[in-house]
């Protein structure tokens, strides 16, 4: 394993220790509100804290951009760091969380850890050696036809307010795709793809952290993502991921309707 995956590795599992901690206890520590429905616990802050530390020891230039704590530093290598991407799921109880953490070199995503800590789930990529869940090789499915994909989706468009964008796509896809799971966790959702338990999934209004390592996982795994209205999917937040054979069928469902100004 790559030696800065490696690192990412250990900082991922010492935050899911953390995490189920509170989540064991039932507790998520101290919360608070961000914005409306959008939630920060003390799980969160203490997990993000845990990553950083364990990055900066190693590499202690490297810069970082995290969701709890925003960017510092100024470096090649940035450390794009979600600590608990699904609070929501988490704050509930719903056993459907991650830890996520991808490396950027020079402008590009280069490797990539998720981790689900209730599961004991472990997906790793590295742009030039692929994706592996549990040390095994995973590849995205095989599958042909988008009326036979089960897809995955999210409302964070909520953040933009463009349900116009959104809710013809989720209409359409409904009847053409073989059916629809929204499970709360863009990165478990991007995971799930590289790994063929989905055959794809988008979502419009996501935040860097939320998808960097799962943009990697799905394209390391032999699948492709793509921002559906032009643009960087990492700044934009406008994700559309699938296997090769659904992904472009599925990216001009999602454009059909023009963006909202
Ligand atoms: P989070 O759990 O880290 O907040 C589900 O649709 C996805 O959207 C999750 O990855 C979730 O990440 C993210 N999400 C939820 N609320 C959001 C918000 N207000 N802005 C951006 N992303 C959000
Ligand atoms: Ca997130």
């Amino acid at each position: 394993m790559h030696p800065l995956t490696n690192i990412a590795v250990s900082a991922a599992r010492r935050a899911g220790g953390i995490i189920l901690q509170y989540y064991r206890r039932g507790e998520t520590g101290n919360v608070e509100r961000k914005s409306e429905n959008d939630y920060v616990t003390e799980a969160d802050k203490r997990a993000e804290a845990a990553i950083i530390d364990a990055i900066h020891h190693a590499y202690p230039d490297h810069a970082i951009r995290a969701e709890e704590s925003g960017a510092s530093g100024d470096s090649r290598t940035v450390w794009i760091i979600d600590p608990i991407d699904g609070t929501a799921n988490f704050m509930r109880g719903l056993p459907h969380f991650c830890v996520s953490i991808g490396c950027q070199i020079d402008g590009k995503l280069e490797h990539a850890v998720i981790y689900d800590p209730v599961k004991d789930e472990l997906f790793t990529a590295d742009r030039s050696a692929g994706a592996t869940l549990d040390g095994r090789r995973i590849r995205v499915s095989r599958t042909l036809r988008l009326r036979h994909a089960l897809l995955a989706t999210g409302f964070a468009y909520r953040k933009t307010g463009d349900i116009a964008t959104y809710l013809p796509a989720f209409n359409r896809l409904l009847t053409a795709s073989g059916d629809i799971r929204r499970g709360g966790s863009a990165a478990l959702d991007l995971a799930y793809v590289a790994c063929g338990r989905l055959d794809g999934y988008w979502e419009l209004g996501l935040s860097p952290w939320d998808v960097a390592a799962g943009l990697l996982l799905v394209e390391a795994a032999g699948g492709i993502v793509s921002d559906p209205f032009g643009g960087d999917p990492l700044e934009s937040g406008r994700i559309v991921a699938a296997t090769p054979k659904i992904h472009q069928v599925l990216e001009q469902r999602v454009r059909k309707t023009p963006m909202r100004s």
